[in-house]
């Protein structure tokens, strides 16, 4: 039994062949709405999400089968002291897959251990959000047609980020360059740093995203993550560092992509949205043909 709780365990090989499954997908939805009839995916969030749930529990429909599951641990019976063994014990009798949120690092891990089933890592702390990985990995070969050879800058709350650390583990395997843009404060844990050296990727970190922007072929906008601040104060003086406007783009190469996790609350400006470089509603549509794929090969079904 596979489970997906870290990036790196699918290997380039599984990578590649999720990615041509998503955009077999896209282009022939209909032979996909029947496939997993009688299966049930559980989503287990004990953290907030929009797009990781809902996108999950749409691709689990949209393959024919159905989802059972809770968003708020507030409302299961973690509240009353459950342990995370018992209640994966107890879901995996329920359902076929398991797609688990938990603010705590290792918390998915720990599930698979007692799982009957499949589990995905949903986002786990400042840890790994892989399904967010295969997303941004989805979208860049569909915006840019290509993994390799690129300049990626990754720009904002580069520690608290785990998407970000995530994607840099990633794609520093098919050579391509980094600029990392943060202040102080926010730069990349060193461990991400040690990846980069022991990979011979060529990395630069720099504060000024006005100095390099025209120099990237994507750039990935982070949000400030306020829930992993342990200072209120650190967070009202960071959260604003960047702010992706109409004037800075004016900078940018026009085939640059812009993409961003989501959600964001000031570093893209709502004026941005209209501009055909800006590519984060797209990714979050990817997001959903991606999970299905993810869900197709976990469960063996295809
Ligand atoms: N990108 C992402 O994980 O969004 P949600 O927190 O809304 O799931």
């Amino acid at each position: 039994m596979r489970h997906l709780i870290d990036p790196m365990d699918i290997s380039m090989t599984e990578l590649k062949d999720l990615l041509d499954l998503a955009e077999e997908i896209i282009k022939k939805k209909e032979d996909f709405n029947q496939v997993c009839k009688g299966k049930i995916l559980g989503t287990l969030f004990y953290e907030p999400s929009t797009r990781t749930r809902l996108s999950f529990e749409a691709a689990m429909l949209r393959l024919g089968g159905s989802v059972i599951g809770f968003s708020d641990a507030g409302v299961s019976s973690a509240i009353k002291g459950e342990s995370i063994p018992d209640t994966i014990r107890t879901v995996s009798s329920y359902v076929d897959i398991i797609a688990m949120r938990h603010p705590k690092e290792g918390a998915p891990k720990l599930a698979s251990y007692y799982s009957f089933v499949p589990i995905i890592n949903a986002g786990d702390g400042g840890h790994y959000h892989p399904t967010q990985t295969l997303t941004d990995i989805l979208t860049i070969r569909l915006k840019k047609g290509q993994l390799s050879n690129l300049t990626i800058g990754l720009c904002g709350d580069l520690k608290f980020g785990r998407t970000v650390h995530s994607l840099i583990k990633s794609m520093s395997s098919y050579g391509n360059k980094f600029i990392l843009i943060s202040p102080q404060e926010l730069q990349i844990p060193q461990y991400i740093k040690m990846e980069l050296f022991n990979k011979n990727s060529s990395f630069m970190e720099v504060e000024s995203l006005e100095d390099v922007i025209d120099k990237l072929d994507i750039l990935y906008m982070t949000r400030v993550q306020r829930e992993r601040f342990f200072n209120e104060e650190d967070y009202i003086r960071l959260k604003d560092s960047y702010i992706l406007d109409k004037e800075k783009l004016k900078l940018a190469r026009k085939d640059l992509c812009i993409l961003h996790p989501l959600p964001r609350v000031n570093e893209i400006s709502y004026e941005v949205d209209d501009d055909p470089r800006a590519c984060y509603f797209e990714q979050v549509k990817y997001g959903m043909y991606i999970r299905m794929a993810l869900i197709l090969r976990l469960l063996g079904v295809m």
